[in-house]
């Protein structure tokens, strides 16, 4: 068969294949443009570079706590489950309330507890914004039971409610 190229396929001979400089075109627009690209796409990271978010740290020193005996210092679980699963048993603790109106809570350890957000959590955890509120907010979480049941006052809960 005739050659005229120096390029093969299947279908026979062909011319060279044609040398196309390798060149960027309009390489400073190009490459410009990817940098503002990067570089906005990352901004939002940026601004927290550096930034570190303070570990929470719930206090237990209240008035309430310190009082109590040494080895009676502990919640209406231990520990453990009440960092997993306080939320929970909150909502059982209502739903036994305000469905069956049960307001005993008989704990793990066959101690009785008064089945109570603002009479019984909040009166050894009186410190909400030392206690609650330094996980929730690192966690951004905002439980809205506070316009009800306020932390403080040790009356009949949900006053509004009430009326
Ligand atoms: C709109 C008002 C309202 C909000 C918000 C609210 N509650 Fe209540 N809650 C009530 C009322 C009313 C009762 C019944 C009060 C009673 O019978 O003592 C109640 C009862 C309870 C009880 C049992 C009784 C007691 O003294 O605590 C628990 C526990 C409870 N709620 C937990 C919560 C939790 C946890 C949240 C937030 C996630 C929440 N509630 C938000 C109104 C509210
Ligand atoms: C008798 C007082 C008392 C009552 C009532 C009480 N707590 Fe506690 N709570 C404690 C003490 C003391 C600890 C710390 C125990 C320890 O040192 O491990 C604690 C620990 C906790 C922790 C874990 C804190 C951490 O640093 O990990 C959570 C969450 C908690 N309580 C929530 C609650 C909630 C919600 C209620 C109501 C359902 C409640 N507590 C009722 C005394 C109480
Ligand atoms: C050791 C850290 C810690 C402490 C202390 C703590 N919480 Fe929480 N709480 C959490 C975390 C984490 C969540 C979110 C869990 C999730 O998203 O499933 C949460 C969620 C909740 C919720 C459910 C909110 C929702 O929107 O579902 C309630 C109600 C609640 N906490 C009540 C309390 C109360 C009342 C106290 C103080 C007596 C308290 N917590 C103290 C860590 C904590």
């Amino acid at each position: 068969m005739e050659h005229n190229g120096n390029y093969k396929n299947e279908f026979g001979w062909f011319a060279d294949k044609p040398k196309v400089p390798r060149k960027l075109f309009h390489a400073k627009a190009v490459v410009g443009g990817l940098l503002i690209f990067l570089v906005l796409v990352t901004a939002p990271l940026w601004r927290n570079l550096g930034k570190v978010v303070p570990a929470p740290d719930p206090k237990l020193n209240t008035q309430a706590i310190l009082a109590l005996p040494e080895k009676d210092r502990v919640c209406v679980e231990d520990t453990a489950f009440m960092k997993a699963n306080h939320m929970r048993l909150l909502v059982d603790w209502r739903d036994e309330v305000v469905r069956n109106g049960n307001r005993d809570y008989i704990n793990s350890k066959g101690k009785r507890h008064l089945a109570s957000l603002s009479n019984n959590c909040m009166e050894c955890h009186s410190n909400k914004s030392q206690f609650c509120d330094q996980c929730h907010n690192y966690v951004a979480v905002a439980p809205n039971c506070w316009g009800c049941h306020w932390e403080k006052e040790k009356k009949q809960v949900a006053q509004t409610e009430a009326k």
